[in-house]
């Protein structure tokens, strides 16, 4: 029995409902999400477990973390901070919509990396709205239950788009999901790795989007679009917007704002590609566009660090497949495509050099894609 499911069956065997909500990746279209791109996520087999119960007699509902051994009560408690703040902004957007809810005891354990870049605090929202949903037979829909958890983000401070609440939402075991998110659709492309694999390295440099330059990044993208569509009609988002375009309104912003906007423009490029790349199962295709995108988002963007440049550049010495930085940047994970065979061998390599070099000993993730936020039955595992 792994030691997850031994620690649910310890923990979460008394509670009415469990819920496993999982943490994503992405394969390619980074910081295309709020700029109505498409991206191209999954969710993967590490998850958040929430256990629920309903409170017979008492009156607040209180949610217990068992990996860090707190518990907070989301009236009556000063601890904002850290996971708890997730649940105050939960409960607070709850009133303000006047939602009613009864209260509950939550407990929640998890396998799932925080501040990887792998979506735990969308995981965390998700798989507790899901539940209470659930619970209070709301009737939200999955994608209203993705936007509620993106609004909890925007209220902590992040101003982020749509992908990692939808990829937690939406995944489906051995699919990419080839998300629209513009016009919130998706559909879902094969990635069956076959005699390839697919590693998370977490440089363990922190991902802490709040307080980093990721909204200043968001902004920028809108300063863009707006200046392009004062000068054309009829662009009516990032979707249609050419290179030349870019270069058109160079007057309006600085040098790095403008290779920022480049960015953005090859990107949609090369999300394009991977898709059809995947659904010819052209690997090695989609390992040259992975390295790309770093080079984007290292140079052009400006979201990377040094630590996964360093991960990033020690993938191609040993020539791994396709590697660059994943979500939305600042430290965080690379994700790095492997031919199975050599993948063991040449990950330690990276990860000793990479320690010799930084003094820091990394996280090495293997990652199956799974199925997103559902409810499960502990009987059946
Ligand atoms: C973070 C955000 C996402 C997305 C990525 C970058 O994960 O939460 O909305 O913008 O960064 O692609």
């Amino acid at each position: 029995m792994s030691d997850i499911l031994k620690k649910l069956k310890l923990e979460l065997s008394d509670a009415t409902l469990i819920v496993r909500a999982p943490g994503r990746i992405n394969i390619i279209g980074e910081h295309l999400d709020y700029n109505d791109g498409f991206v191209l996520p999954a969710a993967i087999d590490k998850a958040i477990y929430l256990g629920f119960t309903k409170k017979e007699n008492g009156k607040t509902t209180t949610i217990e973390s068992i990996d860090f051994d707190e518990t907070i009560d989301v009236e009556n408690t000063d601890n904002t901070n850290g996971w708890a703040a997730y649940f105050f902004a939960v409960h607070k957007i709850l009133k303000e919509k006047e939602m009613w809810h009864s209260p509950i005891a939550c407990k929640i354990l998890s396998d799932l990396p925080v501040g990887a870049g792998i979506s735990s605090s969308a995981a965390l929202c998700c798989g507790y709205l899901f539940g209470l949903n659930e619970l209070n037979e709301w009737g939200l829909t999955r994608l209203e239950i993705a936007k509620f958890a993106q609004q909890v983000e925007h209220e902590i401070g992040v101003n982020c788009g749509l992908m990692d609440q939808y990829a937690v939402m939406f995944g489906l075991k051995d699919k990419a999901i080839l998300l629209d998110c513009k016009n919130e659709t998706h559909q879902y492309v094969d990635l069956r790795l076959r005699n390839k694999a697919l590693f998370l390295i977490n440089s363990n440099i922190k991902h802490e989007l709040v307080g980093t330059p990721y909204n200043d990044r968001r902004r920028t993208c809108e300063k863009i679009i707006s200046a392009i569509q004062d000068r054309y009609e009829d662009i009516p988002s990032w979707q249609n917007v050419k290179h030349h375009m870019v270069d058109e309104v160079k007057l309006h912003l600085t040098a790095n704002e403008h290779q920022q906007g480049i960015y953005v423009v090859e990107e949609f490029q090369r999300v394009k590609f991977c898709a059809a790349k995947l659904i010819e199962l052209n690997v090695t295709a989609i390992g040259k566009a992975l390295y790309e995108t770093h080079e984007g988002l290292s140079k052009q963007f400006q979201v990377s660090c040094d630590e996964t440049d360093l991960l990033v550049a020690l993938a191609k010495q040993n020539e791994v497949l396709g590697a660059r930085m994943m979500g939305g940047g600042f430290g965080g994970c690379t994700i790095n495509l492997l031919d199975k065979k050599t993948a063991q061998n040449k990950i330690e390599v990276i990860t000793s050099s990479y320690q010799q070099k930084t003094g820091i000993t990394p996280d090495v993730i293997p990652v199956n894609i799974g199925n997103g936020v559902d409810i499960l039955i502990l009987d059946n595992l």
